[in-house]
């Protein structure tokens, strides 16, 4: 078995800032009520010329140049998001053909704000049976578009951002380490909990349309956020303890947790919790919100321009959202 690390990390965000205040001019809500529950101060919203896709290409061509792999040494694309170009194809393909590169496979995987951690455990096990040497995965999310962003949307729509992220993942050489493990699970029977519902198979767009029915809003996404806040709680201290016991590690060993950024109270309790330091845990949703599978390759990517993931350390990913599902990878940087 070969072992697999990340060699370039790359991020991508549309250049318009939205604050609070600017949500506050279209609908009832302030920079106190989003602040003091969330964490998020601003978040970016994507503009014409951006899309899922485009946003993941840019993310992912950062991340080549800085693991020094030229694009058509890829030999398989994942992409993780829960908001795609189209309904079908799936945005991966994409990917091959905004790059350029020859007809690599291209995978899409819909699991949410999990997806990121999701699709590095699918990559993994490519690269560890010697399938593939170089594997680019990407997250990447243009929540904006699909928002309610009246009042009655509020309690979702103040909490979400776009960008992308993305890491190349390619074979270790001998006697370097990477990904130690990965830990994936879910719970379906919260799937509503978390969810957009339609338009879908039952439901689709012209029974929608000709019931015409205004209070209808099935086609926006729905939360239960405090039901969805005490799973999170739970659920992202339980797979990083599980990461850790596979791999005897303890919570010291962790020189970085990088949370999925759902929300700054989840990842503040967790860190109470697990007796984390502040400089063990790197959260960015101040300046982007919670930008779903795109949030933990974004942290990455930033945290390593910052100096704050460097070479050798051992980093600790973790997720929790829709589904429900929640996952863990557990790696050598
Ligand atoms: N601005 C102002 N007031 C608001 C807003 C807003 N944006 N949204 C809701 N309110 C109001 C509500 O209408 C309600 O008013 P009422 O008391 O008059 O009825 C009041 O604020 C409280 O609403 P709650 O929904 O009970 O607010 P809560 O304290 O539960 O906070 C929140 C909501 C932040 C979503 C919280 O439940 C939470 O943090 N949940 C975790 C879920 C989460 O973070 N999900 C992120 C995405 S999922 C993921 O990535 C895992």
């Amino acid at each position: 078995m070969y072992k697999t690390k990340i060699s370039g990390v790359g991020h991508y965000v549309p250049d318009n800032v939205v604050t609070n205040e600017d949500l506050s001019k279209i609908m009832d809500t302030n920079d106190a009520w989003i602040t003091e529950r969330t964490g998020i101060k601003e978040r970016r919203f994507a503009g014409p010329a951006d899309s899922p896709s485009s946003m993941g290409t840019k993310a992912a061509l950062v991340a080549l140049e800085r693991a020094g792999i030229d694009k058509n040494e890829i030999d398989f694309i994942v992409f993780a998001t829960l908001s795609p170009d189209y309904y079908f194809p799936g945005p991966g393909v994409l990917v091959q053909e905004q790059l350029g590169i020859k007809e690599v496979g291209a995978l899409d995987v819909r699991n949410q704000c999990s997806g990121f951690v999701y699709g590095l455990s699918v990559a993994d096990q490519f690269i560890k049976t010697g399938m593939y040497k170089n594997i680019l995965l990407i997250g990447s999310e243009l929540h904006s578009g699909g928002l309610d962003m009246t009042t009655r949307g509020r309690g979702v729509s103040v909490i979400f951002g776009d960008g992308a992220g993305a890491v190349v993942l390619s074979r270790a050489n001998e006697g370097e380490e990477g990904i130690l493990s990965t830990h994936m699970h879910s719970e379906g029977k919260y799937a509503e909990e978390l969810a957009l519902i339609a338009p879908n198979t039952a439901r689709w767009v012209p029974t929608i349309m000709e019931n015409n029915d205004p209070d209808d809003i099935s086609y926006y996404p729905y939360m239960n956020g405090n039901f969805v806040f005490k799973h999170a709680v739970v659920r992202f201290a339980e797979v990083i303890q599980e990461a850790l016991v596979a791999n005897s590690k303890k919570i010291e060993d962790i020189d970085l947790l990088i949370p999925h950024q759902a929300n700054l109270r989840i990842s503040q309790f967790i860190q109470k919790k697990m007796a984390l330091r502040d400089d063990q845990v790197y959260n960015n949703i101040m300046r982007y919100g919670n930008t779903t599978a795109a949030s933990i390759p974004i942290a990455m990517s930033e945290a390593w321009e910052k100096g704050k993931l460097k070479r050798g350390d051992t980093v600790c990913l973790a997720a929790f959202g829709s589904g429900f599902t929640w996952a863990s990878a557990l790696l050598k940087f």
